[in-house]
């Protein structure tokens, strides 16, 4: 089903189009920054439950800045100082966090339309041409984000891009979860599990430091479920420096894997994260002040968390990270999966 998601201030025409699977679970996307608008599970007593904060038109995307849903690029996160350099090449970038470069630095891939292609009862594909010079990056580059949604309740997100000359990609989804509805208030008492040993230390700017840091003894430490609101108050260098969690874990393993979990006793409805990159930020919704949402909710602090997977933030100055150049011509194909069940 396709429906009217309004017209960006440009007069250009979103649609929303939903997506609904055997077991009643919904989904909605949006061709405007090729946006999750809205993820629907069915909680302990059957009442579904829409998970994922967001917007009710095209209009409120265009003017919110906390990527509610987003596609994410060219490079999601920061480069330090706004530049870098290839190939003997310095390339400029916009400073946008500080004197740094976060989620694109500039018209952000989420603030545009993106063209939906291959339209079908459970997958929708969008697409962007992202040229030479786009946001500072070199490289033509042709994009593609899938949603897909499965029996299984999963949502399976692929990335698909390629570049005409080298250049840099690192492509995330920054929905913000809450299990309880997106309209229930904070995400404290929810639990969380993130298979992950270490995480990257990073400075008062979010840049990592690239030290890998162990998470044993610290705040940070997600290997067992625990509510995310046990440690974040504590007095840890990361937490201060973030406001609360903000950071990149260190994934275990490598292929297609499960990296996290979260989970709410009050509905019943689990998620998990599975994804074949190597690194994840796990941000509580620390900079959410006050956005009016969907259906006339109001969205504070942490009522919401991100699962951006990830290449490592600044990886291209640090030669131990791996990515995000991407060669001429080499495929650039990601798959992240955002996978529901309800816990009775
Ligand atoms: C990422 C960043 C955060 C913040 C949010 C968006 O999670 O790491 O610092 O910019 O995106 O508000």
């Amino acid at each position: 089903m396709v429906s009217e998601f309004g017209k960006t201030s440009k007069g250009e025409s979103a649609k929303l189009y939903f997506m609904k699977n055997k077991n009643g679970m919904e989904i909605a996307v949006t061709d405007y920054g090729a946006a999750l608008v809205k993820a629907a599970v069915s909680d302990k007593d059957k009442k579904m439950q829409d998970v994922v904060l967001g917007y009710d038109s095209a209009a409120a995307y265009e003017k919110g800045d906390v990527y509610f849903g987003a596609s994410v690029g060219r490079v999601a996160n920061r480069i330090g100082d706004a530049s870098f350099e290839l190939n003997g090449k310095t390339y400029e970038l916009t400073a946008n966090a500080g004197v740094n470069s976060l989620h694109g630095g500039r018209d952000y891939y989420n603030k545009r339309m993106w063209k939906a292609e291959k339209i079908e009862d459970r997958s929708v594909t969008f697409h962007l041409c992202s040229p030479k010079g786009d946001q500072g990056y070199p490289g033509n580059a042709d994009i593609s984000v899938t949603y897909e949604l499965t029996d299984n309740n999963e949502i399976i997100i692929h990335y698909h891009a390629v570049s005409d000359a080298d250049t840099l990609m690192n492509l995330t989804n920054h929905s913000y979860f809450n299990l309880s509805g997106h309209a229930s208030g904070t995400v404290l008492k929810q639990e969380v599990m993130i298979a992950a040993d270490s995480f990257t230390r990073a400075d008062a700017e979010s840049i990592p430091t690239g030290e890998i840091v162990p998470v044993e003894g610290t705040p940070m430490d997600f290997r067992e479920y625990k509510t995310i609101g046990q440690d974040i108050e504590a007095d840890y260098e990361a937490l201060v420096f973030g406001m609360g969690y903000d950071h990149n874990w260190v994934l275990n393993g490598d292929g297609m894997r499960v990296v996290a979990g979260m989970r709410s006793k009050e509905t019943g409805i689990a998620m998990e994260v599975v994804t074949d990159l190597p690194g994840m930020q796990f941000y509580t919704g620390n900079f959410l002040i006050s956005e009016a949402g969907k259906e006339g909710a109001e969205y504070k602090k942490r009522h919401g968390v991100c699962f951006e997977t990830q290449y490592f933030p600044d990886a291209v100055h640090k030669e131990h990270f791996e990515g995000p150049v991407v060669r001429a011509g080499e495929v650039y194909d990601t798959t992240t999966v955002y996978r529901f069940h309800t816990e009775a």
